[in-house]
């Protein structure tokens, strides 16, 4: 079977694990690398936590380079949402498995060179603030010939914000990245709020998770558990939004998602509007559309998805 080229860039956060832990265990992904930034946590934690979920999955063969310690220019936030690790209230094992020497950054220009002149192009899996694919293009902006596309999770085109009134955390995080990528003329699949306000993971598929089985059951359900924001009023209903997975989703079943083309910007000067991502659905801008994004969304079909995916772990990784 031909593989699909992916690096992980990552902050975990529950629903990065929970992303990655389904990438793990789908032989269509070749995983190249994982790039944790700092985001929902400060770099120490998403690298730490980086390499505990390598372990729970099974995958401590896959490399992690540490990451930016803070965005490009603004002063660094965290997620609210992730508990006081990134990990809610799961305790993994301290890791065998150590960080690369090698730094995010180089890590992205030497793989996305290498790929460029193989003419494979790899798939950048977005999951936290873009800071590491920015300032790797901002040291060699020829490293985007070896990026097939970004599928990033981030922004809030007709949804509102959900760290401020019009922004989404990843993009709000550091907009100074967002904005480098957005012109970077490398093709963008954006899941943005619009699409992951679609998927609520519900106590009901917790319960369903909790049992796929395996050596991630236990640790899977717990962190599940802890993602329910239990905020009917908000979300319509009980659970957590299925930011990240849902990325990885989109590559291995591109059929349960519906896109429209757009030009997508970033603000990154109003602090009022600081992070909004913008739309030119009908192109006033003039400029050509640099974007797939994610407007419609199988929830029940993703559901099932993930159950099929991470029940693999019974057989494949089992406790
Ligand atoms: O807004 C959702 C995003 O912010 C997700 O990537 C989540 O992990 C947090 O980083
Ligand atoms: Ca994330």
């Amino acid at each position: 079977m031909k593989t699909i080229p992916i690096i992980v860039d990552c902050d975990p956060g529950i629903d990065d694990t929970i992303a990655l832990l389904t990438a793990f265990v789908s032989p269509e992904l070749d995983i190249l690398g994982i790039t944790p930034v700092c985001g929902n946590q400060p770099l120490g934690r998403t690298v730490l936590n980086a390499l505990q979920v390598c372990e729970l999955g099974g995958r401590p063969d896959i490399p992690v380079y540490p990451g930016c310690f803070r965005p490009m220019l603004r002063e660094p936030i965290h997620g609210q949402f992730h508990g006081k690790t990134g990990l809610g209230n799961t305790t993994l094992p301290d890791p065998v498995k150590t960080a690369e020497e090698m730094s995010a950054v180089d890590f992205l220009i030497e793989a996305l060179s290498l790929a460029s002149a193989k003419g494979e192009p790899v798939t950048l899996c977005c999951l936290g603030p873009m800071t590491n694919l920015a300032v790797a293009l901002r040291i060699k902006p020829q490293i985007a010939d070896g990026i097939g596309r970004v599928v990033m999770m981030g922004g809030a085109y007709r949804e509102p914000g959900n760290r401020t009134m019009t922004s989404e955390f990843n993009v709000l995080a550091d907009p100074h990245a967002a904005h480098v990528v957005f012109s970077s003329g490398i093709p963008i699949v954006a899941l943005a709020l619009d699409a992951t306000h679609q998927v609520m993971l519900k106590p009901e598929h917790v319960t369903a998770f909790s049992r796929v089985g395996g050596r991630i059951s236990h640790a899977l359900g717990e962190l599940m558990a802890f993602w329910d924001r239990n905020d009917v009023a908000r979300y319509g209903s009980r659970g957590g939004p299925l930011h990240d997975p849902l990325v990885i989703a989109y590559i291995l079943a591109p059929h349960l998602f519906g896109t429209t083309r757009a030009r997508i910007f970033v603000e990154y000067e109003s602090e009022l509007c600081m992070g909004q991502t913008i739309a030119d659905w009908y192109g006033k801008s003039g400029l050509e559309p640099n974007a797939e994004i994610v407007t419609r969304v199988d929830a029940q079909g993703v559901i099932d998805f993930f159950l099929d995916r991470l029940s693999r772990y019974a057989e494949k990784v089992p406790a």
